[in-house]
Formats: C-alpha cells, structure tokens, sequence
C-alpha cells in the first residue's frame, strides 16, 4: 500500500495543500478538484473541522487520494487515518509520528530542511520526505545538493511552490510531485469559488504533463 500510495503521487505530480474544514467543504473541494483532473488533496489539520473533511473526502469520493498534512503528533496519526487518510505529511521530520504512521502501515513524508533532518529520516526508514519550507531553504539548489550525499532520497518539495516556479522543481530528477497551495487559496473556499479552484488546477495540471516529444532530430 505504502508503494502504491506514493506511486500515485509521483503520478499526479502535484498534491493540492488546503485548509479546509468541514464536510460540505471537504467534498465541494473534491469535486473541484476532480474536475480540474488532480485527484489528490493534502487537507491540513489547521481547522478545527478538518478531520470532518478528510473523513467525509474518504468516504464519498473513493478516487480521490486523500491524506491528511500539519500532522504533528502521534494522536493526530491515528485520527487521520481513522478519518481514511491515505498518506500523512508532517513539517517536521519528529519520530513520534513517524512510528506511528508507520505502524499504521500508511506513508508519511515528514518534512526536512537540513541534511540532519534527511538523515533522521532515513535512519527511520523514510526516503521518501517534504522540503519544507522549499523556497526557504534554497529551493530547487537544496534539493540539487542535498541529492549529492543523498542520491537515493526522494522529495516532494513544499511551501513557495506555484505555476511560475512548478518547473524548476518538477524537472529534478528526484522530486517525484510538488506540493501547495496556489490552486486552492483559502478565499477561493470560503467564497466557493470553486470554478476558479478548478481553473487553477487544471492549469497546474496541465504544467506538470510531460513536455511533448521534440520534433528536433538531432545528429
Ligand atoms: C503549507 O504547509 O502551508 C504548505 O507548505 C503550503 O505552502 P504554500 O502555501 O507556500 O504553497
């Protein structure tokens, strides 16, 4: 489960960071999202009806990947994936949750931001993990150098990522999506915009496919 779960991601390329709360909101943003053609969604443990969302996500649209993001304790581990999340980021690489998610069977990519967070985290068995915050801590360069000591690491890149810069991150060979919040900015919610939510995401998705086959042959 853990493989495919992540498969998926490196799939999608991009997973939608929200703060949502509540069902109706939850699943409104799904349906946006879907339409938008990115079935994935990180909802954020930052309001108090986030759990409702994921749950309520989980439960009506089983093609939606959703996990659960902001989970920043062992407790929160094992609401979310009693909600149905199906993978669990963390901003922090804290081995807590990292346990407890893994004792759940469910990934979790904690968030780093130094080489020591990289190594607690392959020390806990993680080589998957979320640069956080990515434009922070040197964007697509810290991801370039931290691949020279740790070429088997994978990254989701997040924080700071948006149309503009979606490329030059996407375009390393180990980042396999990039997370954010650019498609779905919390007034877009909470004025229900949701067409423009599915704009955006459909603009993102259509950034994020492979670059058509040059027509240049060379030699
Ligand atoms: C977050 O935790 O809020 C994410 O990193 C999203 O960052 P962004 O709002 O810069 O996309």
């Amino acid at each position: 489960m853990t493989a495919s779960v992540l498969d998926r991601i490196a799939s999608l390329r991009i997973v939608p960071v929200v703060v949502v709360g509540g069902a109706d909101e939850g699943t409104n943003l799904a349906d946006a999202l879907v339409a938008g053609g990115l079935p994935v969604a990180e909802i954020t443990l930052r309001l108090p009806g986030a759990m409702d969302a994921i749950a309520a996500v989980a439960d009506s649209h089983p093609g939606v990947l959703v996990g659960a993001g902001t989970v920043v304790n062992a407790a929160q581990v094992d609401q979310v994936v009693e909600a149905g999340a199906s993978f669990i980021v963390s901003p922090g690489t804290f081995e807590p949750v990292i346990r407890r998610a893994q004792e759940h069977g469910v990934p979790i990519l904690p968030g780093v931001a130094t080489a020591s967070d990289v190594m607690r985290a392959l020390d806990l068995g993680v080589e998957v993990v979320k640069l956080f915050p990515a434009s922070v801590v040197g964007g697509p360069a810290a991801i370039k150098a931290l691949s020279a000591p740790f070429p088997h690491v994978r990254f989701m890149p997040t924080g700071g990522v948006n149309a503009a810069n979606l490329h030059d991150y996407l375009d390393l060979p180990s980042v396999i999506a990039a997370g954010g919040s650019w498609m779905v900015e919390r007034p877009l919610v909470t004025s229900g915009d949701w067409a423009e939510i599915t704009r955006r995401t459909a603009e993102a998705v259509a950034l994020a496919a492979p670059k058509a086959a040059s027509t240049d042959v060379e030699g």
